[in-house]
């Protein structure tokens, strides 16, 4: 026996191939809901209400068997909502022949393939703009809890360590912040804020990139060693797409051991290994650090270390945020479906 599974949407159109239309399938056809995949949750309930009145929504990260459900289901997708850092693979876009719009509900486009779906004529977006104020936040924070061992100080008086070791000296001096000499590493809308807020704190400001940027008066800095070797501290903001390990051993080195480093923008800009080494035998004097080589894993020497102030892929990890970015992600999902380039596009 022949057993043919086919899935409603084939069915309807099978069904209008033959001439087959008593049930009026054309307008069932036109009020089927575009189906939409999305391999990481959006945490703002009310937008996530809004997705799921418009569209199907497949939560892949709650498939057990994806396999056998992209089986079943891929040729159907007409959309697909990632993050920055899930992205998607080449091998899952190729099984997703009627997609329209990737929608990036972040801004980092590292793991996600620009050229191939340029080559599709796939629009990617990002939400550009979105979760600049809070990343430069975040950046701000983890500089003055790594200068000031805020973290450390915190678990001492929590753990009841205080009152047992009462000496003044029982803690190490901390670092001054303001005045730091703050090296950027990626002058764009991060950086930039990033640099606005530490004027405030009196830093005197140096920055590398690709090429110096004619509408910011900073100094420019072509080399990432030299700008180690002039900074107090080191802050990374740049776009991970093609500067995997520029943090190595040498640029460690060239901060020193009264040197902070600060990564707000992808764990795989720094060598960690490296890291991890300067960290512990004081060749930098600390760190802090929201994004990690392989999240959510990290290393225990790192976790052990006092000098390292962590946080948990958390920048952009406020309600008014993700709301910005939630709503834009939306916003692309309507401009794609109505035949739209959409506004946040960075492939079409
Ligand atoms: C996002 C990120 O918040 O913007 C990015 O590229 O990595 C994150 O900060 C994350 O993508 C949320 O889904």
């Amino acid at each position: 026996m022949l057993i043919l599974y086919i899935n409603i949407d084939d069915l309807i159109n099978l069904l209008l191939i033959c001439g087959e239309d008593t049930l009026n399938l054309s307008r069932v056809k036109k009020t089927m809901k575009r189906q939409v995949l999305q391999l990481n949750p959006i945490l703002i309930p009310e937008v996530n209400a809004r997705i799921a009145s418009a569209y199907t929504v497949h939560k892949f990260f709650e498939v057990s068997d994806q396999e056998a459900w992209l089986n079943a289901n891929a040729a159907h997708i007409e959309a697909v909502i990632t993050g920055g850092h899930t992205g998607i693979s080449d091998a899952m876009l190729e099984r997703l022949p009627a997609l329209k719009v990737v929608a990036i509900n972040g801004v980092g486009t590292d793991a996600v393939n620009l050229n191939y779906c340029r080559a599709r004529a796939l629009p990617v977006t990002a939400t550009l703009g979105a979760l600049t104020e809070d990343v430069a936040d975040l950046a701000m924070g983890l500089l003055i809890a790594a200068s000031r061992n805020l973290c450390s100080v915190d678990r001492f008086v929590r753990d009841g360590q205080w009152p047992l070791f009462p000496q003044p000296s029982a803690l190490p001096l901390a670092r001054r912040f303001s005045g730091m000499r703050l090296g950027i590493v990626g002058m764009g809308r991060v950086g930039r804020a990033v640099a606005h807020r530490a004027l405030a704190f009196g830093c005197p400001i140096s920055y590398t990139d690709l090429h110096p940027m004619g509408d910011v008066a900073h100094r420019f800095v072509p080399h990432l060693l030299d700008l180690a070797q002039d900074s107090d501290a080191l802050v990374l903001c740049a776009a991970a797409d093609q500067a995997e390990g520029i943090v190595n051993a040498a640029v460690l080195d060239a901060l020193g051991p009264r040197g902070f480093l600060v990564n707000v923008a992808r764990g795989r800009l720094v060598n960690e290994a490296d890291l991890t080494a300067a960290v512990t035998q004081g060749r930098i004097a600390g760190a802090g650090l929201d994004v990690f080589v392989d999240e959510p894993n990290v290393s225990l020497a790192l976790r052990q270390s006092d000098k390292v102030t962590l946080q948990a892929h958390r920048a952009s990890a406020t309600w008014e945020t993700r709301t910005a970015m939630a709503e834009m992600v939306l916003a692309s999902l309507e401009q794609a479906f109505a035949g739209q380039r959409p506004a946040m596009s960075l492939t079409t």
